[in-house]
């Protein structure tokens, strides 16, 4: 294959040297310079590297940050040796010069979106950089290996796909680590697809931008997305893994565009939708959308820390379903900032679902700008909106809520708590102080009635 200029360089000239291919965009820090300079060990190590490893003393100067070693691993790669190939000896490791080759290299970086498919079955550690995905094409890294790692840099970007089946990207992985370097963004190409209707009609739109199924201590971090069409992270499965520093920005889909007819062009686009997922942390994540910011369904131990929302429906449970199996358990919204949005808090379950929702708090979040309710319980919804008829299918217990303090606007409810008959027990509020609501609060359950009152 030919392939445009690369920088190459060579490690020592052994009976095992291997050439080191260095890309132009690999930042040049001294992390990076440790494994240049270390020759076929850094390139073993590299190999072999899945983040936790202890870091070897020749990369000291990486100041054991994974995310730079990841980077470092990332710009060396090994090439099978070519006789077109220019070999550097280690003396002029430091000049690097720019050749041509023919060389074939491991696919580990990739730059164009056929290259991804090779990369997951080989690499350990992938970048995937500045990949522009054809019409109905993927980014499917669901069979990367044990303890591999994808690094997103660069811009990533989709384009249209008539469809509301397609799933842009698509993760699963034991021990995985996934990044976006810094600077990245990944584009969901909103705009193409934004009509004012999201998932309920118009033009099709990928009803989930991302699918993420990690387990076994993954985690996925740093990653800047804008602009999706629908529904945002489909965090499906997630167990014993990390999402942390997410940017969900789909602002530029709060203002109409040319077929929304005065409506936000973008609608429908949940942040984090989290489901079927036991022991999750979310944490450090900023969402400016025009739905939930997270809502969690069927999950257990689920901890959502220091999270931004705005312009969303809020922090929300989604509990029940129907038939068996729809129970929610163990879960904490704390030290968050819910701005701008229709909901601050909020519990619902559908009417004539069954199943638990026990467990949870949400403590130390501020509310502000809030646009329908502060604080509400409603086991009445049907076909995505409230029927004026609760059921008690669903057990929502032990509910804490805890340093809740903030103001709605004066068209909205303060405190809104509809339980159907005898399924809500143990609620307990403390320092809960919402006000600026006009339309009356009005609780059935506890039976001391809203917060404050
Ligand atoms: C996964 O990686 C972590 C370090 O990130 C390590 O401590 C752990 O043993 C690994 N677990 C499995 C099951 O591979
Ligand atoms: C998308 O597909 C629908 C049929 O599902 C078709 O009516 C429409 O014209 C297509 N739009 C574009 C932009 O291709
Ligand atoms: C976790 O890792 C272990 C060891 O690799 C493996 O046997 C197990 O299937 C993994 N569990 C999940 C849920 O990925
Ligand atoms: C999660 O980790 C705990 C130990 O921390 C382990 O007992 C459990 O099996 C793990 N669960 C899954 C689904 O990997
Ligand atoms: C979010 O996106 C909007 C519109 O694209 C942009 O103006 C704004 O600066 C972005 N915000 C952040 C925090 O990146
Ligand atoms: C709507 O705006 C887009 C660009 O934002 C343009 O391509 C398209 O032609 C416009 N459509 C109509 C019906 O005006
Ligand atoms: C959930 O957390 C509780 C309390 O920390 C713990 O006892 C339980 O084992 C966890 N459940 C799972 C499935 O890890
Ligand atoms: C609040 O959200 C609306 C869309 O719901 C948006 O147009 C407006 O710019 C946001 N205001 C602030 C202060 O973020
Ligand atoms: C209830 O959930 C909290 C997390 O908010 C957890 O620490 C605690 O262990 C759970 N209690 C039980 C009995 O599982
Ligand atoms: C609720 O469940 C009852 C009993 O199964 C059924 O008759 C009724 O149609 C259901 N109502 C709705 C709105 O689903
Ligand atoms: C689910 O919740 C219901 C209602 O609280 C409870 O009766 C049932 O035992 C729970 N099931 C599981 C598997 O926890
Ligand atoms: C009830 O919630 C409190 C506060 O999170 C927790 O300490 C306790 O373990 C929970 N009890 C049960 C039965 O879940």
């Amino acid at each position: 294959m030919l392939l445009s200029i690369l920088f190459i360089c060579s490690l020592f000239s052994t009976a095992h040297t291997k050439d080191v291919m260095l890309r132009d965009t690999c930042s040049h820090n001294n992390c990076l310079r440790a494994f240049l300079g270390s020759g076929p060990e850094a390139v073993a190590f590299c190999q072999t590297y899945t983040s936790g490893i202890a870091i070897p003393t020749f990369a000291a100067n990486c100041h054991g940050d994974t995310a730079k070693v990841i980077s470092a691993c990332s710009c060396i790669y090994t090439a099978p040796t070519s006789s077109s190939s220019i070999l550097i000896t280690s003396a002029s490791l430091a000049s690097i010069s720019v050749t041509t080759t023919t060389t074939t290299p491991t696919p580990c970086f990739c730059t164009a979106w056929s290259q991804i498919s090779p990369a997951v079955a080989a690499c350990m550690s992938i970048t995937l950089d500045n990949i522009h995905a054809p019409a109905s094409s993927a980014i499917i890294l669901t069979k990367l290996k044990i303890g591999a790692s994808v690094i997103f840099s660069g811009t990533t970007s989709f384009a249209f796909t008539n469809s509301s089946q397609f799933r842009p990207l698509q993760i699963a992985g034991s021990n995985v680590t996934i990044a976006g370097a810094p600077g990245s963004i990944i584009d969901g190409g909103g705009p193409q697809y934004w009509d004012g209707l999201g998932s309920n009609g118009g033009l099709p739109k990928p009803g989930q931008f991302m699918k993420v199924q990690i387990t076994n201590n993954s985690i996925m971090r740093d990653l800047y997305i804008q602009n999706y069409p629908s529904h945002g992270i489909n965090v499906a499965g997630v167990l014993n893994s990390t999402i942390q520093n997410i940017v969900m920005n789909n602002s530029l889909g709060d203002a109409p565009n040319n077929i929304s007819k005065g409506l936000a062009a973008a609608h429908n686009t949940d942040a984090f939708d989290v489901g079927n997922s036991v022991n999750l942390l979310l944490q450090d994540c900023k969402v400016w959308n025009q739905d939930d910011c997270v809502v969690v369904s069927d999950s257990s131990n689920v901890t959502v820390r220091n999270m931004f929302c705005s312009g969303s429906h809020g922090l929300s449970i989604a509990g029940g379903g129907t038939g068996p199996g729809h129970n929610i358990s163990n879960i904490l919204f704390t030290d968050s900032i819910v701005t701008n949005s229709t909901n601050g808090l909020r519990i619902k379950t559908d009417y004539n679902a069954t199943g638990g929702v026990v467990n949870v708090t949400y403590s130390n979040i501020q509310l502000s700008n809030i646009k329908t309710y502060g604080i509400d319980i409603q086991q009445d919804y049907l076909n995505g909106g409230p029927s004026g008829i609760a059921s008690n299918g669903v057990e929502v217990a032990n509910i804490t809520v805890s340093n809740i303090k903030g103001w709605v606007v004066p068209e909205a409810t303060d405190y809104y708590i509809f339980c159907g008959d005898g399924s809500c027990q143990d609620f307990t509020f403390y320092d809960v102080d919402v006000s600026g609501g006009t339309e009356g609060s009005s609780c059935n359950y506890p039976p001391s009635g809203c917060p404050g009152s």
